[in-house]
């Protein structure tokens, strides 16, 4: 299984004149040479609706890179027809034929594949060479391997024979399929959301992000050369508004294996909700959500370590992970310390095209996106209660360009500390010293949500304090360390409250979410 160390921890550094990055630059320039034509598969199968969108570029928006078709009511049906029938000979296959798929899916990635993940979901998402090679690439591989050795290990922990009586534990998968939906901001979670359940013998509908499906269809490819059978994974780029409503009105909806917003998840839950009586079993429900993700510094947090997070954990991917750090708490004593590290740090950090490997930062994905992230900006710039220190420029020209920007408040309740934004924007808010206590509470208090969090201080005692006092906040707490880039398997990852169901993607947690165990008693 090959699960020694993540493959994350590892990344190909694609040094300048290095062949991975003359192979990467390749197949760059092959996927911008001429649009593809991106189909649904159903069943294996290409089906074309002729109902059409377009996948273009964030950093340059006028290029398109491919036209996909979309899903109707028709396609979904067949597409659930699809998935129930080959559940009847997925669920029977021996669970390492199974695990053997997305074994080999590994493989490939770690091989001919890479170039072709990375190259999609830099030109498709806009992510950096790191960021894509980080997830496209490693997180991807590693969802794999882990995930294949999370089922092993489930499924050989047995309860113990005792004299004259025999025990077993059968995991069964799921009765019906699972809807997958998954979101445009890592290619990963995109192959992951349909492969977790998979492997432990589901079959599913995999409803990308729209603004994934260029990257998402090769994950679709590569699953079918790594020899998944047909049906057990069906790609239905589409609305929805379509495709969520007819899955969640089938009587035999097992599952749902979600990432993207609340409010859509919390739609999800009360059509559920609503058809109750209609289903075979009770589906289950796993979520993940958004993020209001905190740092909060002690006085006796180093600073260069605060600055160094606050800049990697807000703007890397443009600050569009759901992990970002995007409100923070900082003491007056080391402020200005902090600050000129951020404006020092921040200097030459402008977005750019990702397709020169030495930018850090790319577009945001769309024109919505760019004009939300936008109008929190204008908030902070018009409000006598915000400064912005650093950034603010948006520019849609050519590609959805934001600055990386920090705005200083005096409220900690502004509109930008508590409002998820999606974008690379920070708001800061400094204490007086003495009030820590209050501070903590605010940072406690503030948000809905609870994804991930990070602390920073040398002092143990409070560091123990901070752990102790902030048991609720973070699915994912960080002591020391930016708020984003878990690892699968040592980090896993996921938060509650408004956050999700906290069922732990890259753990034996979630893996076990997609199997109903049927414990058999024999006596001989
Ligand atoms: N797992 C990612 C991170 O930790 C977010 O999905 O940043």
């Amino acid at each position: 299984y090959n699960i020694a160390q993540p493959e994350t921890a590892k990344l190909l550094s694609y040094l300048p004149g290095s062949d991975e990055k003359k192979q990467l630059k390749e197949r760059i320039a092959q996927m911008k040479s001429a649009p593809i034509e991106i189909p649904l598969i159903i069943n294996g199968k290409e089906v074309r609706t002729g109902r059409t969108g377009t996948c273009i570029i964030p950093h340059n928006h006028s290029h398109v890179l491919a036209t996909y078709h979309m899903a109707g009511p028709k396609e979904m049906e067949m597409a659930i027809d699809a998935a129930l029938e080959a559940k009847k000979t997925w669920e029977g296959t021996p669970w390492d034929h199974r695990l053997a798929v997305f074994l080999k899916a590994a493989e490939l990635i770690d091989g001919p594949w890479r170039s072709t993940l990375n190259a999609a979901t830099m030109l498709g998402q806009g992510k950096s060479v790191y960021e894509s090679e980080a997830e496209a690439a490693c997180e991807l591989m590693d969802f794999f391997r882990f995930g294949s050795y999370f089922v092993k290990q489930i499924i050989e922990e047995q309860p113990k024979a005792v004299q004259g009586i025999f025990n077993r534990m059968e995991y069964r998968p799921l009765e019906g399929f699972v809807l997958a939906v998954t979101p445009f901001n890592f290619t990963a979670i995109g192959g992951n959301l349909p492969s977790a359940p998979a492997m432990s013998g589901n079959t599913a509908i995999w409803k990308p992000a729209s603004t994934a499906i260029f990257s998402n269809y090769y994950v679709m490819k590569l699953l079918m050369e790594a020899g998944l059978p047909d049906g057990v994974i069906n790609f239905l780029p589409g609305p929805g508004s379509v495709i969520g409503p007819i899955a969640m009105d089938h009587p035999m909806l097992g599952g749902i294996h979600f990432t993207g917003s609340t409010a859509t998840f919390n739609n999800m839950w009360r059509t559920v909700a609503g058809n109750l009586e209609n289903y075979r079993s009770y589906p289950r429900i796993v979520g993940e959500t958004g993020g209001k993700d905190f740092l909060f510094a002690h006085a006796s947090a180093d600073v260069g370590a605060v600055v160094h997070a606050v800049i990697a954990g807000a703007f890397s991917y443009q600050g569009q992970k759901c992990s970002a750090t995007s409100r923070v708490y900082l003491p007056q004593s080391i402020w200005e310390d902090v600050q000129k590290g951020l404006i020092k740090e921040t200097k030459d950090l402008k977005p750019g095209n990702v397709e020169d490997f030495t930018n850090y930062m790319g577009a945001v994905i769309d024109k919505a996106s760019f004009d939300n992230i936008k109008s929190y900006i204008d908030v902070a710039e018009k409000s006598p209660e915000a400064q912005i220190i650093i950034g603010g420029g948006c520019n849609d020209d050519v590609g959805y360009f934001v600055d990386p920007t920090v705005i200083v408040t005096t409220n900690p309740h502004f509109k930008t500390m508590e409002e998820e934004i999606f974008g690379p924007v920070v708001t800061i808010y400094v204490y007086a010293d003495d009030d820590f206590e209050e501070a903590l509470d605010l940072c406690e208090s503030t948000s809905p949500y609870a994804l991930t969090g990070a602390v920073f201080a040398r002092d143990r005692l409070v560091i123990a304090d901070l752990e102790k006092r902030l048991t609720y906040a973070a699915g994912n707490f960080y002591i020391n360390d930016k708020t984003t880039g878990a690892y699968v398997g040592l980090q896993p990852f996921g938060g509650s409250r408004a956050s999700g169901t906290n069922e732990k993607v890259g753990s034996k947690h979630n893996t076990s979410r997609w199997m109903i165990p049927r414990s058999i008693k024999e006596n001989f």
